[in-house]
């Protein structure tokens, strides 16, 4: 497993601390770009990352020849991602906007794009519902679909671990998941509201992975200085997050999709 890589994967590259949150869901996210590549037939996608931030994912889908559109609301997000684009060397493929999911169609097209990222987005925006029936709404018909939000059971299960049991039990009956006053994530989802969510904004529900399902309760420590344990842990992600077991322990759920019609 590698995480993103400027070669898009030849030789992958010495995992970092870093792939341990990016490297699940950047494998699943390749995996459906390579399919859209292979049936629409072009070699490069459109693609459309709402609240993009930085780039983490947008400027590896560049660098596989992608041209990559960002909307974010942060314009020092969208600096950074100008700057980290240009190093990289995939300047012309990243087009950063400053925008809100919400009002997505005020500054880009409507059903323009291949693939639509909405990554870390719908546990801060002020409706999650409209915020994926719009990312939906920017795909062409059968583009892809790839969400990542907050997990309820993640935050339970570490707030326990760290002994914070009535912050664990109060996030289990909170609404939105939250521990408390001082959480601060917005909102939380189970995997079942995830899907729900984009089943309801017409997409075809193909895979569901649990993201950090050990990454943030193993010591640090360990993995920093153990011989292989980094390599070791990154395997065990991979092989747990494709099992229903694990998504609801999981700090993150990634949904893959597809638009139907
Ligand atoms: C946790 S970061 C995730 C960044 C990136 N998607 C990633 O996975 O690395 C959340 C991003 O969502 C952006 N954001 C917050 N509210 C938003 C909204 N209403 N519409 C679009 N993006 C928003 C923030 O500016 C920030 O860049």
């Amino acid at each position: 497993m590698s995480e993103p890589s400027p070669t898009g994967g030849e030789t992958p590259p010495r995992p970092s601390r870093a792939s341990l949150r990016t490297a699940v869901v950047w494998e699943v996210l390749r995996d459906a770009l390579d399919r859209r590549v292979k049936a629409t037939g072009t070699d490069s996608l459109d693609i459309l990352d709402t609240g993009g931030g930085t780039g983490n994912f947008a400027v590896p889908a560049a660098q596989l020849g992608h041209r990559v559109t960002v909307v974010d609301p942060s314009p020092n997000a969208l600096f950074a991602l100008e700057r980290r684009a240009a190093e990289a060397g995939v300047a012309e493929r990243v087009r950063g906007v400053q925008g809100d999911i919400h009002g997505l169609f005020d500054v880009v097209e409507r059903g323009g794009y291949d693939a639509v990222l909405c990554h870390g987005v719908l546990e801060y925006v002020d409706d999650p519902a409209e915020g994926v029936r719009n990312a939906v709404e920017a795909l062409r018909p059968a583009g892809a679909l790839s969400l990542l939000a907050a997990g309820l059971g993640g935050a339970v299960l570490a707030r326990a671990l760290a002994g914070h049991f009535s912050e664990a039990r109060q996030a289990l009956s909170d609404p939105d998941g939250r521990w408390g006053t001082g959480d601060p994530v917005p909102r939380r989802f189970t995997a079942e509201q995830l899907t729900e969510l984009v089943a309801q904004a017409g997409v075809e529900v193909g895979a569901v992975h649990g993201v950090r399902v050990f990454a943030d309760l193993v010591p640090g420590v360990l993995v920093d200085t153990e011989p292989g344990a980094l390599d070791a842990l990154l395997k065990l992600e991979a092989a747990a997050a494709e099992l229903p077991a694990f998504h609801s322990v999981a700090t993150q759920l990634h949904v893959l999709g597809e638009k139907r019609g």
